[in-house]
């Protein structure tokens, strides 16, 4: 009997889901007893990379939700709403939901995964977090003896690709973001991802189930690229490092002693950010350029783990999205789909979403890292005595401070600090913009 699915979507994603289930020679068997029953689309009149006959398109995404022939809904839509909708009303008529939308899921999985908890439904969104590289189900199953220590990844390929071509030409952002737009790697809005909110969702997902508790998206800080200079990228070059967007889900470093207690675990508050960040250039994450993402993970005891691959395109994307398609069918083939214990369904616990408490997330000024600041100031006498005291008041250690050049007739002083408190940091940044002459252009974290 076969295995029916309805695809809210015929694009990018979408296409190369239903290309993968029409071709399925040579891949799983079980692709075979899989059936694309029906496509909700906006336009049916617009031209298709996949040839489906067209009696199975339709602009009623609704009749496919309610549809009591259809087991599985495939949302590749995106958007939040009426993807959200689709998505519940999917669950609340027993359907089991594969979603490649990260700003759905890491605004309303909250949400999605109660009702289908209830339902006793699988909601399974391989796709949303770097796209054709597996690090969902890696969370949740390969490392699942794994107690999580940090998950740090470049999981926006639009920004790393900027980021990589301004390192490699010494183009500003403006240049090279224009540049992409013109060859269809950046959207015509970049927003989302030049501002990291494409980053942060997917990080808020990825801690999510590194941590087992739900994130407030709210709470996750959040900074893009824009800030970014030539000028700071050839600084980092000549001391040793490159600059990409971070998203980092990381065990608080106050509370983490290193003497995990089941309990202590649980209670350590997360630091969930996303921020350009100094990479030193022999770090496992220096060297993943272009679109490219990659997804560093470290736990106990398995040690540092790295996932690199596609992070975007139909094919890759669409990968992720028959993989969860697979994953759902197989456990229905065995039947295991309809077990129900007490009266409540039971879901395969290393499959299904069940954690309910929020992960308690440490604001940003109590972060403990390394900065990266340039300041311009004009090339007197104490000046860098000056700025190292205002720096010792404040409880922030320097490990370097060097004077390269000059921009017009002030000099350029790029200091590295140790590890220190943010606020400290920006309360002594503060103190130093106050003083005469003095402006501070740049300031990045550094690993
Ligand atoms: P897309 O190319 O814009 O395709 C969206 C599809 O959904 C189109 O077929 C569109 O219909 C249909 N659609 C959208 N809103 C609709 C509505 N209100 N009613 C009916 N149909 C509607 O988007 P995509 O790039 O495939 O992305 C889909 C999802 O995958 C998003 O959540 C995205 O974040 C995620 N994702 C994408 C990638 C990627 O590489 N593109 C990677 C990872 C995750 P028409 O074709 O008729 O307009
Ligand atoms: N806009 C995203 C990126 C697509 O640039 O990585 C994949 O989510």
């Amino acid at each position: 009997m076969a295995f029916k699915v309805g695809l809210l979507g015929l694009g990018t994603v979408g296409s190369g889901t239903a290309d993968i289930l029409l071709h399925p020679a040579q891949r799983h068997p079980l692709l075979q007893e899989i059936e694309i029953y029906r496509v909700g689309v906006r336009s049916l009149d617009k031209p298709r990379a996949v040839n489906l006959p067209p009696h199975l398109l339709t602009t009623d995404l609704e009749s496919i939700v309610t549809d009591p022939n259809i087991d599985l809904v495939v949302e590749v839509m995106g958007g939040l709403e009426p993807a959200r909708s689709l998505m519940l009303k999917a669950i609340a008529h027993g359907k089991h939901v594969v979603t490649a939308n990260k700003a759905a899921i890491a605004r309303f999985g909250d949400e999605i995964f109660t009702a289908a908890n209830e339902a006793g439904v699988y909601v399974l969104l391989e796709a949303a977090v770097a796209g054709g590289i597996p690090v969902i189900e890696p969370l949740k199953q390969s490392l699942c003896a794994n107690r999580i220590e940090s998950v740090t990844g470049i999981v926006n390929g639009t920004t790393n690709y900027i980021l990589s071509r301004m390192q490699a030409e010494g183009s500003s952002f403006d240049a090279v973001l224009e540049d992409a737009q013109a060859l269809g790697y950046a959207e015509a809005d970049p927003t989302a991802d030049v501002d990291g909110l494409d980053a942060a969702d997917k990080i808020a997902i990825l801690a999510s189930l590194a941590f087992g508790g739900r994130i407030k998206l709210a709470e996750v800080h959040c900074e893009g690229i824009r800030q970014v200079s030539a000028t700071d990228i050839a600084y980092a070059e000549k001391l040793g490092f490159v600059i990409k967007l971070l998203a980092t889900a990381k065990r608080d470093m106050v509370l983490g002693s290193g003497n995990y207690s089941q309990d202590s675990a649980k209670l350590a508050q997360l630091q969930v950010r996303v921020h350009p960040t100094l990479v030193p250039k022999a770090h496992p994450l220096a060297n993943v350029n272009g679109v490219f993402n990659a997804i560093l993970i470290e736990g106990d005891p398995v040690g540092q783990v790295m996932f690199y691959g596609p992070g975007a395109g139909s094919g890759p994307t669409a990968s992720a999205v028959v993989s969860d398609i697979l994953n759902i069918a197989a456990i229905l083939k065995v039947g295991r789909g309809a077990v129900v214990q007490d009266g409540k369904p039971l879901l395969d616990p290393l499959l299904a979403c069940s954690h309910q408490d929020y992960c308690s997330i440490a604001p940003i000024s109590d972060l403990v890292t390394r900065f990266y600041a340039r300041v311009l100031t004009h090339d007197n006498p104490g000046v860098i005595g000056r700025l190292g005291t205002c720096f010792g008041n404040h409880n922030v250690s320097l490990e370097s401070v060097v004077q390269i050049g000059l921009e017009g007739d002030r000099a350029e002083i790029v200091v590295i600090t140790h590890h220190v408190r943010e606020g400290n940091f920006r309360e002594a940044l503060e103190e130093i913009r106050s003083f005469d002459s003095v402006t501070v252009p740049s300031v990045l974290r550094v690993i």
